[in-house]
């Protein structure tokens, strides 16, 4: 498989491009600081130096050239303001998908966030209301889309844990909770090799069921 990982030097981005490439696939990353690709290189990915808030449409097509699958990985991350949630987790995403279909790459997963595009509590304030809003919009961009195969995950609360294998994985809601980065990344993987589970929008938390089995269990349940 050849899987081109947007946002490549992100926590999951870099875990999910050791699974595959162990395995023998192809993992391009895409990353905005060139000082991040020997990261890259050590997790066995090949970097590609593109900025998703100022490339066109066609630089980043150029980049999926020849792909099987784009995964959307990438997010402002803490410490960004509003701004900012709205340039990387909405448009960057956007212009992603825009990228995949001039390049003719269907299949594209994208890393979301439970509660995406939901009502947020005032008290947490604009920042996160921000967040969750570009989310929401980053979805429902690929909703739309009749030219990808598009998948969207919706982890929960993010933790640098060991991988259990173990997870929840459903249409939601299914309540919040926390999941391993070690676990989304091996999630995404089983996806990856499942094209029958597309347009779904689906939770993740850690659970009680392997990962090859929640993928399966999905198949039966389109
Ligand atoms: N934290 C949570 O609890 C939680 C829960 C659910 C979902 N999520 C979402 O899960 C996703 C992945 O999480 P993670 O922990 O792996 O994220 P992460 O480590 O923050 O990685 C995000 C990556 O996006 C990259 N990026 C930002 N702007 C970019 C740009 N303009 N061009 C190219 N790359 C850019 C960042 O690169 P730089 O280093 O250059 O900034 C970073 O490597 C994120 O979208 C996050 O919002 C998080």
């Amino acid at each position: 498989m050849d899987v081109v990982i947007a946002g490549g030097h992100g926590q999951i981005a870099l875990r999910l491009s050791r699974l595959l490439a162990a395995r023998g696939d192809r993992v391009r990353g895409l990353i905005r600081n060139p000082d991040h690709a020997d990261d890259l290189r050590e997790a066995g990915a090949e970097p590609v130096v593109l900025d998703l808030e100022s490339a066109t449409v066609d630089e980043v097509a150029g980049a999926l050239a020849g792909a099987d699958a784009v995964v959307f990985a990438a997010g402002a991350g803490p410490g960004s303001g509003a701004a900012r949630k709205d340039t990387v987790d909405r448009a960057a995403s956007v212009l992603a998908a825009d990228a995949a279909e001039r390049a003719g790459v269907r299949d594209f997963l994208q890393i979301s966030a439970m509660g995406a595009g939901e009502r947020t509590d005032p008290s947490r304030g604009e920042v996160w209301a921000a967040y969750v809003k570009a989310k929401g919009e980053a979805e429902d961009d690929l909703r739309a889309r009749d030219a990808l195969d598009w998948l969207v995950l919706r982890p929960g609360r993010l933790t640098d844990d060991p991988g259990t294998g173990l997870v929840r994985l459903e249409e939601p809601p299914i309540g919040h909770d926390a999941v391993t980065r070690d676990d989304v990344a091996a999630v995404l993987v089983a996806l990856l090799d499942e094209p029958r589970v597309r347009r779904r929008t689906l939770d993740l938390l850690n659970g009680g069921t392997p990962v090859a089995d929640a993928v399966a269990d999905l198949c039966g349940t389109a």
